[in-house]
């Protein structure tokens, strides 16, 4: 019984690394499966939301070490991973998204970064916008 159990598991586990395999044509390749060029315009439009809430871009420079109001998202995505033990980069980007104030990054004060994306944001605009800055890398 115990065997055949741990077959079952098995089979399962081939089933789903075969339908997680992806599309061969999609070279930008993010692990969220999100839109990571539509990410991009979200990401730099002025405002965004049905709220026309401040866009990131207004806080977060693209460019190395340049702060504007929040931090460089320059290399984010390979700090993100670091950010809180035991959350991936994915994890760590869709929380600063939904809950700023859940990891405060050092220098920088709580409360600052609009904190209603979570509301208001699509949860499609949410995956875009990772699956974007999970493409942001140092080099
Ligand atoms: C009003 C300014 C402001 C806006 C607009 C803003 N942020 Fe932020 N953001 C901040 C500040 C300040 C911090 C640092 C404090 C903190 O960690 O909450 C931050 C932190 C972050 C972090 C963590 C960065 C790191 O190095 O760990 C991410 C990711 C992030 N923001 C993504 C976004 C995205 C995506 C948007 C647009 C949907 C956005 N932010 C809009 C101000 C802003």
């Amino acid at each position: 019984m115990r065997k055949l159990f741990l077959i079952l598991l098995l089979l399962l586990a081939v089933g789903l690394t075969a339908c997680g395999g992806g599309d061969a044509d999609d070279s930008s390749a993010s692990t969220s499966g999100g839109d990571a060029q539509r990410g991009e315009e979200l990401f730099t439009s002025p405002t965004i939301g049905p709220a026309s809430a401040p866009g990131c871009i207004t806080c977060h420079s693209l460019e190395p070490d340049t702060v504007i109001v929040g931090p460089s998202q320059f290399g984010l995505a390979d700090r993100a991973a670091t950010r809180v033990s035991g959350m991936s980069a994915e994890q760590y980007i869709r929380q600063s998204i939904t809950e700023p104030d859940a990891y405060v990054v050092e220098g920088f004060a709580a409360g600052v970064m609009y904190q209603n994306y979570g509301n208001e944001l699509s949860a499609k605009d949410i995956t875009d916008l990772v699956a974007y800055t999970l493409s942001l890398h140092n080099q």
